[in-house]
Parts: structure tokens; sequence; C-alpha cells
């Protein structure tokens, strides 16, 4: 049995994959991305900067060879991200001063990047995050250029440029933290605003990476009642489930610590007591992922394995982490059978 089939009819399990995966590099690994998971999101070739290094230059290749991946597997097909404040080429908000460019200008620019993207693969891609990581913890707008350039309205711009590009795509807003109540109230108000704006917004993206404030299962069904009533559905998008103690949970290891095995509390390998607290972390989330399949339509682990999760750089270099599925030997985790007889 597979999570892709178990949880067929439930929601689709995803992947963020890179390009050592989709160029096989690892065949075990791209096997078991193509029979576990109905859905892929590119980790990173597909972000402004990797695309569009410069105004007039475009480098397709790996977000090209990321989406054959993806048809050749049947899989679903997710576009991350189009418009977001980071991994993003300088050029677009400046002019050849190196001053802010006028509103007018990064509009167009935004129009020229979201058209050649989702233009190229119109037709192909099921979704695109449109914009990701727009607003702060405590629900203020985050003040990227987008934002100092354009105001709020760099976020109904995206959407709507998006949607002439490819007007069958689903377009969805993503965001990290979502169960925190201020920022999922400034999302809601930002859902009704694109709504009321007559914008396609199909979902709104709950990254779920389960470290940082660390959410309560309340506080996350609370989240997801919330948007299920402004009229959205949800996707988890980047779900990781830190086992080790980060800065964020008050452990006393400040996030510029170059950590080292000394450092590792799990060094000699997890505790038992550690390793049942986090699968039952793990097991109560996609419970409730599960419970809310009505409107949750894919829920996306962000990286296949420990080796290659993201985690081991955040917030501290070095560091062995456990993103949710597969461990390093690309062993599935018992955790997963759990998750199989639950779907
Ligand atoms: O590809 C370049 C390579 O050419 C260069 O030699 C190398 C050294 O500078 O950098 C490589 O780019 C790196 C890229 O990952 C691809 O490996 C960037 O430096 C590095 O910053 C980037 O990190 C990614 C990060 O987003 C920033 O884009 C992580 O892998 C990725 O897991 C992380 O994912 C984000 C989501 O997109 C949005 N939500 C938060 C999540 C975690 O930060």
């Amino acid at each position: 049995e597979t999570l892709a089939k178990a949880t067929k009819g439930k929601f689709l399990m995803g992947v963020a994959i890179n390009m050592q995966q989709v160029n096989g590099v690892n065949p075990v690994e791209s096997d078991l991305i193509a029979n576990e998971f109905s859905a892929v999101v590119a980790e990173n070739c597909m972000k402004p900067q990797p695309t569009h290094p410069q105004e007039n230059k475009y480098v397709w290749d790996d977000a090209d060879k990321f989406v054959a991946f993806g048809e050749k597997n049947k899989q679903t097909v997710t576009g991350h991200c189009l418009i977001w404040h980071s991994q993003i080429g300088r050029w677009m908000f400046v002019n050849d001063s190196g001053k802010d460019v006028s509103p007018e200008v990064l509009k167009e620019r935004m129009r020229q990047h979201i058209y050649a993207v989702v233009g190229r693969y119109k037709g192909r891609v099921k979704g695109w995050d449109v914009v990701n990581e727009a607003f702060e913890d405590n629900g203020t707008y985050r003040k990227s250029k987008f934002y100092q350039i354009l105001g709020k309205d760099f976020i109904k711009y995206a959407f709507q440029f998006a949607h002439e590009a490819d007007p069958n795509a689903e377009l969805y807003y993503n965001d990290y933290n979502v169960e925190t109540p201020a920022k999922c109230d400034a999302i809601v108000q930002l859902v009704k605003e694109l709504k009321a704006a007559g914008c396609r917004i199909d979902a709104v993206g709950s990254q779920s990476h389960m470290h940082m404030v660390n959410p309560t299962l309340e506080a996350t069904e609370t989240s997801f009642k919330k948007l299920k009533a402004a009229g959205v559905h949800i996707l988890i998008t980047e779900w990781d489930v830190s086992i080790l103690p980060s800065p964020y949970d008050g452990a006393n290891i400040s996030a510029s610590f170059k950590y080292s095995k000394e450092m590792d509390p799990y060094r000699d390998g997890v505790p038992a007591d550690v390793q049942q607290k986090w699968n039952k972390r793990v097991l109560d989330m996609f419970g409730l992922f599960l419970k809310y399949s009505d409107v949750v339509d894919r829920v996306t682990v962000w990286g296949l394995n420990d080796a290659g999760t993201w985690l081991n750089g955040f917030p501290i270099r070095g560091r062995m982490d456990y993103p949710v599925l597969f461990d390093r030997k690309n062993q599935r985790k018992s955790v997963v059978d759990e998750m199989i007889k639950m779907a």
C-alpha cells in the first residue's frame, strides 16, 4: 500500500522535490516519489530568481524538466511561486540608476514575469502559489519591496495576471504560521478583498512547517474553520515536523549556533519517548487533515527525507532533522504505515 493510494478520494499526497530527484541522480528517491505521491511541487526551480534572473532573461530547463517529471508520473503539478520577497532578482525593483522603480514599472515587470511563467506551463500546472508570505505573524503586511512600491494591491495584480495567463489554473495564496490567529484573520480578510475585486482564489496554502510557532491542534483546526468559512479550500503546502529543539521552541540554542555532533541531543539516536511524541504529533495533524478532507485538497511534505530537508540548514546549519515520511536511507518511517491505516 502507498500513501498515494491510501489517501485517494480524501486528498492528494504531494512532495516538494529537488533537481537531483527530477534528474534521477538517486533512482531510489525518484522511484519513491513516483510511487508514493500523487502530486509534486518544485522546492526551488520555479521561483522568481531561478526562472527570471534578469529582466529579459528567462531560464527554463530545470522548470521544464520538473513539469515533465510530474507529467510522466501522472502527478498533479503545483507551481511554486510567482511573487515572493525572497529568492527573487533584485533587478525587479530597481531602475538603471539603482533607485526604486515606479509603481507602473514594477506592475509591468510583475505582469511580464507572471505571463511568461504561467503562460509557458498553461494547462500543465494545476495551480500556482501566486503570492507567498505577504503577511507578518501579527497580521500586518510584510514591508517587502512589492508592498513598499505598490502597496497591498500588488497581491490583487498578481492574481489578476495569473488568471489572465491561464484562466483554468487554480490560484493560491501561500504562507507559514497560518495557525496564528492574527495572521489567519489577515489572510481571511485578503481572501474577502480578492473575491470582492473579482479575483479568482481557489485555496490558501498553509505551509505547516511545524517547528517555529508550534501550532496546537486547536489553533490549527480554528484556522481551518476560518478559511472554510471564507469560501476557500486549504492546501497543506510545505509540511514538515521538526524533532530537534530549536530556538523557536524556546531551546537555549541561538539560531546562529554552528550545530555540532556534541550539541546534537539525539547523536546516539532519538530516545523512544521523543520518537513517540513526534509520531503522535505527526499522526494527530494527519488526522486533522483527514477530518477536513472536504476542503483540504493536497497534503504536501516539504522534502522526501531527512537527508535533503531544508531543516538541516535552518535555523541552525548542519542539524539532523526529520521532515516526516522517509529517513535518509529512504526507508519508510513507521509513522507512514500508521498514516496509511488512518486514511
Ligand atoms: O541553486 C543555487 C546554486 O546555484 C548556488 O551555487 C547555491 C549557493 O548559493 O545556491 C543555490 O540556491 C539555493 C537554493 O535553495 C537551491 O538549492 C539557495 O541558495 C537557497 O537559499 C535555497 O533555499 C531554499 C529556500 O526556500 C529559499 O529559496 C530551500 O531549499 C527551500 O527549502 C526553501 O523553501 C521555502 C519555500 O520556498 C517557501 N516557504 C518556506 C520554505 C523554507 O524556507
